[in-house]
């Protein structure tokens, strides 16, 4: 089983449940919970006896159904009808599991969490971060609305597959809504809104890449500036509760600190994309202040593991080791990230979504760094085979040191990163042997090589012998 939820729900997750009971939402719990197993039957004797004497509430319109995907084209334009069918790319289910998320040893917050059934429009939900954001939603009994344009920035078939992993997992009519389409449609968008009227918004789109934002900076400013502005445009005019959105740790810059704090002046970004994710901040706090909006931030630092993004160290070094193909270490190798691993930036992401601060940007990272070099060695490790490695100068825009202090986020949130950096490797190759492996499925995760983030999917631009 991809997650086992049941297994590890606590109790704010028990209460929020018999709240949904109580609005006569029972068929809303996700399949997995309302499971057989021992553990779930300790944890929720009246939800067995309930649930087939509950209906589900009627389920909201819904534009576009994920089940009607008839094409192959990847143009990223809006449209109202979705594409398929995915070729049939096979992404196992992940050996991640949330055990971490929600804690016995929670902290009160000043704001306490919101524990009531939500209807969130998660943007982006067929990326990384979104698509398992979207899923831990659903689990615990939320109804997801998510819009993605499905862009290629990289392989086209792994947000398919995202998509379809999440619609199987939740068949039911209403749990969740997939729409195609750029967040810049002023006419979907406010469509979309108008239909579903969420009242929670977590924004997950964006263009990502810092490299890519040098060479193609428009694009940048597309998604990621007008594409936020837009949403908290429609989230004001739409009355809702708490906009949480995805900044970067890359807006720190070529900081000389330590640890990077939310306090520190970033008004130096280094990268268009970095300056695109402050843009961001500057914008949101605008529209806190003008019209109350409830808005979070999140500093995202470097985050990886199953179904990680392509472009991206870990999956690169986890998937050219595995195949023998060459890395390549810009610099000595001293550089140092701070790494998160998947189901911690999740845990972060949900709790602010549940707790609606006014205006907050929060750190989410592991709080430890961790150098090129160690890197290297756990993914050798891990994958078992030695990593050959080609030694390429420091890149342009590229930030030499990484490390997050979460301490803001532990007193304002109760996040706490759980996972090691070894332990999320091992679990992100156990993930990759699976996903990839065994089914001797080829990646080419340089389709962003040319740096625009447009080359057509699977056009592999750097392979082995080229
Ligand atoms: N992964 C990381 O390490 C990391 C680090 C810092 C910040 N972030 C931020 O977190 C968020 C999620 O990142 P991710 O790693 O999941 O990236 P991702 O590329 O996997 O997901 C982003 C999704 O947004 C979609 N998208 C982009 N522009 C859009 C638009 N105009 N309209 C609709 N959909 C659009 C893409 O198709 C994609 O599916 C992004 O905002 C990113 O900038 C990520």
């Amino acid at each position: 089983m991809w997650y086992h939820y049941a297994h590890f729900l606590h109790p704010l997750t028990v209460l929020r449940q018999r709240r949904y009971l109580r609005i006569n939402k029972s068929n809303a719990f996700p399949k997995k919970v309302v499971s057989t197993s021992y553990e779930n039957r300790r944890l929720h004797p009246p939800i067995f006896k309930m649930k087939s004497t509950l209906n589900h509430a009627t389920s909201m319109p819904v534009l576009v159904q994920s089940d009607d995907d008839d094409s192959t084209s990847n143009h990223s334009g809006s449209q109202t009808t979705v594409e398929s069918p995915v070729p049939s790319m096979h992404r196992a289910e992940s050996s991640i599991m949330f055990s971490e998320i929600g804690t016995d040893d929670d902290i009160e917050t000043a704001v306490a969490p919101h524990v009531g059934y939500k209807k969130v429009l998660v943007t982006g939900g067929a990326g990384f971060i979104g698509s398992h954001v979207a899923q831990f939603l659903l689990a615990r009994g939320d109804d997801v609305v998510i819009v993605d344009e499905m862009n290629d920035y990289y392989d086209v078939r792994i947000k398919e597959s995202n998509l379809r992993l999440i619609k199987e997992s939740y068949p039911e009519e209403g749990r969740v809504s997939i729409y195609r389409g750029d967040i810049c449609d002023e006419e979907l968008m406010e469509t979309i809104f108008e239909k579903e009227q969420p009242k929670w918004v977590c924004h997950m789109a964006a263009r990502a890449g810092v490299r890519p934002s040098i060479q193609d900076p428009f694009v940048y400013i597309h998604s990621n500036i007008k594409g936020t502005t837009h949403l908290m445009e429609l989230s004001h005019k739409y009355g809702v509760e708490n906009f949480v959105f995805a900044s970067s740790s890359s807006v720190y810059g070529g900081s000389k600190s330590t640890f990077f704090s939310e306090e520190e002046n970033v008004d130096n970004p280094v990268s268009p994309y970095a300056a695109s994710k402050k843009a961001c901040e500057l914008l949101a706090y605008t529209y806190h202040h003008l019209y109350q909006l409830n808005i979070t931030g999140l500093r995202f630092f470097t985050v990886y593991g199953p179904r990680g993004r392509p472009d991206m160290a870990p999956f690169k070094f986890i998937d050219r080791v595995s195949r023998g193909v060459e890395i390549q270490q810009f610099g000595d190798g001293s550089s140092s990230r701070d790494y998160t691993f998947i189901s911690d930036i999740v845990d972060g992401v949900v709790r602010s979504i549940d707790r609606p601060h006014n205006y907050e940007v929060f750190n989410l990272g592991k709080g430890a760094g961790t150098s090129l070099k160690e890197f290297i060695g756990l993914v050798q490790k891990h994958v078992g085979k030695k990593a050959t490695i080609r030694i390429m100068p420091d890149q342009p825009g590229d930030v030499p040191y990484t490390c997050a202090d979460v301490t803001k986020a532990y007193q304002m949130l109760g996040y706490k990163s759980k996972i090691s950096f070894e332990e999320g490797i091992r679990r992100t190759v156990e993930w990759y042997k699976d996903a990839y492996v065994k089914k001797e499925i080829e990646v080419c995760p340089e389709t962003q090589a040319n740096g625009l983030g447009r080359a057509p999917s699977m056009v592999c631009l750097e392979m082995p012998g080229n």
